[in-house]
């Protein structure tokens, strides 16, 4: 039996007061490439940010990796996001330094000490991503492309259980959003559990998998055909 990573029951999203997706039943397995599609404004990110428990669960059961959503404290929360990856449509690195040094704050701010392992590791995620030649450079110095490419990369320093990726390719061109797709992919291919929030329909025709609407307030499963 594929081992469970995220189990949702009867949960419902609020923003405040307001419910933005409610009745969401979903359960996801280990290894699993999950899209969850649905216009502006459906909740796409409010689901997600349940998922990172960034909006807290007030209604229904939900686990993620190991942890309970219900239960979870405020001082648990860096502990479920260290197995976690998380990856936005804004690159959100850090302006004023390096990518080598971008990569070794992440590390140091989750508890890494040793110097010759934290370079080891930034080689590892690098070379994940095709970016192993980049790692002197500055944010500023990269495409869009190549500052998700390490976006990711910085996603993966913690071998996450699961990577969350919220419209990662909405600030790229088509091109450049299919090489990000297919470092993606290739990360799913070596068994990594990614949900991807996303309105790029292209894509998700090129790249098929399981696919969740938001809509209505609601989340169901979609076939190709329907998109
Ligand atoms: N921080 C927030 N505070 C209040 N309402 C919000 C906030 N973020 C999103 N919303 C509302 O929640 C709904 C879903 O938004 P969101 O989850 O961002 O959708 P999507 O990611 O699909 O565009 C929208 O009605 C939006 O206005
Ligand atoms: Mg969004």
């Amino acid at each position: 039996m594929p081992e469970t990573i995220v189990k949702l029951q009867d949960v419902a999203v609020f923003q405040n007061e307001n419910l933005v997706l409610n009745n969401i039943d979903l359960e996801v397995k280990k290894g699993e490439f999950v899209y969850v599609i649905g216009k502006t404004g459906s909740g796409k990110s409010s689901f997600m940010k349940t998922l990172y428990a960034d909006l807290p669960l007030k209604q229904g059961t939900g686990q993620v990796v190991d942890f309970d959503l219900k239960t979870l404290k405020e001082k648990d929360i860096p502990f479920l996001r260290r197995k976690l990856g998380i990856v936005f449509q804004d690159f959100k690195l850090l302006p004023d330094r390096n990518i080598n040094n971008n990569l070794r704050f992440v590390l140091k701010a989750t508890g890494w000490t040793d110097s010759t392992k934290m370079d080891e590791k930034i080689e590892e995620v690098l070379n994940k991503v095709g970016m192993k030649t980049k790692g002197f450079k500055f944010p500023h110095e990269l495409s869009g492309g190549e500052q998700q490419r390490i976006a990711i990369a910085r996603a993966l320093l913690n071998d996450p259980e699961l990577i969350l990726a919220d419209e990662p390719t909405g600030n790229l061109d088509p091109q450049t959003s299919v090489e990000v797709m297919k470092v993606l992919q290739d990360i799913n291919q070596n068994g990594r559990t990614i949900i991807m929030a996303t309105h790029d329909y292209a894509l998700i025709l090129k790249y098929p998998h399981k696919t969740l609407k938001c809509d209505g307030s609601k989340v169901f499963e979609v076939i190709q055909k329907a998109i």
